[in-house]
């Protein structure tokens, strides 16, 4: 009790204390609740057209594909692009879809695809990134004699190094080993067991976005169903995902560092989440896209914000235009900035409570002193 005295004098210093807390945590209040406005780059280099994109963690860029020049590209966060490589072996004209960075390894894998009128190609491309030089070229060929065009479109990457190619014709997926080694890895009937508007201009669209999630499964999804799948890492074992609605035309696939699944289509971005690692999930927010630019990829860059392409490539394929500036934006959910402050409230709460419980107990304390020193 004969401690009292020797702290009468730090009241005021704890006092201030607390309203130093207090104006910290209201302080990013304004910041926080007005938006920050979305990192929108345009990038030159004309007719790229691309289709695909994957951030770079360790160089600090997007890598972004091409429709003919069988090349990839890399765009910096403030639109400077610059050829990353040049493969003149890949057969002419062909077509650089999905593209996956491999950090463990420092790889980069591409799948490559021929399109009409081109002679059949398809295969998975593998690329040292520091070097520059190709790894490897495995071609890639459908589970039947290939009568109809098979489409290698997106491709990921597991923590081993295998990669898993989605075939969008043959409704399969290809598994091509850290050695180059491909196979077919799964052709679940869960991949045919929904219908298919034949009318649709996409029909022939089947698996397409691909994604590896760290627990040992691949996250699929269908265009032309919009039906997502969970695809087992040890057998290719597919199960429906269950939603609470499809994801009509869905395209590119990613997953943000939090667990949040993100699915692009040619007019909107949804986001999602489950709570049983993907046996269900749910769609909590839909934002819609510019589909003039036709965003075909999503993928997560720096601070884990979400970046869509917008490569252009139908009209790329038309082949009437001359187009040079493509585009490369991040796409933010006003659903999540309101929870977030939300969360910011609920903390300023807590350190008004805490404060008023402070000073209470400082009234006590000086009360006490009071009776004492009297
Ligand atoms: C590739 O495209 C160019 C330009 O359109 C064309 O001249 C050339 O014939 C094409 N090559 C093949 C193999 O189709
Ligand atoms: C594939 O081709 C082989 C030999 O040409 C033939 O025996 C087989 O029936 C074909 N398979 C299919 C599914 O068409």
């Amino acid at each position: 009790m004969t401690q009292f005295p020797s702290n009468l004098p730090q009241i005021p210093l704890s006092f201030s204390a607390a309203v130093l807390v207090l104006v910290i945590l209201l302080g990013p209040l304004p910041a926080r609740t007005d938006a920050r406005k979305a990192h929108v780059i345009n990038f030159r280099s004309p007719n790229l057209y691309p289709e695909g994109i994957a951030w770079d963690p360790s160089a600090q860029h997007f890598l972004v594909g091409s429709l003919t020049d069988r090349k990839i590209v890399s765009v910096s966060d403030a639109g400077v692009a610059e050829t990353l490589l040049s493969d003149t072996d890949l057969p002419e004209n062909v077509t650089i879809l999905g593209i996956a960075v491999d950090s463990l390894n420092n790889r980069l894998l591409a799948a490559v695809h021929a399109m009409e009128p081109l002679p059949h190609f398809n295969a998975l491309a593998a690329y040292d990134l520091r070097t520059r030089r190709r790894l490897f070229l495995s071609p890639l060929h459908g589970a039947e004699n290939d009568t109809v065009r098979q489409i290698a479109n997106d491709v990921a990457v597991d923590f081993k190094g295998n990669a898993y190619v989605t075939n969008s014709a043959g409704n399969l997926i290809w598994k091509v080993n850290d050695k180059g080694e491909a196979s077919i890895f799964s052709r679940s009937p869960a991949f045919s067991a929904h219908d298919v508007d034949r009318d649709s201009p996409f029909a022939f669209c089947g698996l397409n976005g691909v994604a590896y999630v760290s627990k040992g499964y691949l996250l699929v999804v269908q265009s032309n169903t919009g039906k997502m799948f969970k695809v087992s890492e040890g057998d290719g074992a597919a199960r429906l995902v269950l939603l609470n609605k499809d994801l009509p035309l869905a395209d590119g696939i990613a997953v943000r560092g939090d667990g949040a699944v993100l699915v692009v289509s040619p007019n909107k971005l949804w986001l999602l989440k489950s709570h049983d690692s993907w046996g269900e999930g749910v769609i909590y927010d839909e934002i819609a896209l510019d589909e003039e630019r036709f965003p075909t990829s999503v993928t997560v860059g720096g601070d884990g914000r979400a970046y869509v392409l917008y490569g252009h490539v139908l009209e790329g394929i038309m082949g009437n235009s001359d187009r040079e500036v493509f585009g490369i934006e991040e796409v933010r959910s006003e659903k999540e900035n309101k929870e977030e402050s939300v969360w910011i409230f609920v903390l300023v709460g807590l350190g008004l409570a805490y404060f008023l419980f402070w000073r209470f107990q400082m009234r006590k304390l000086i009360a006490n002193m009071d009776k004492k020193t009297n």
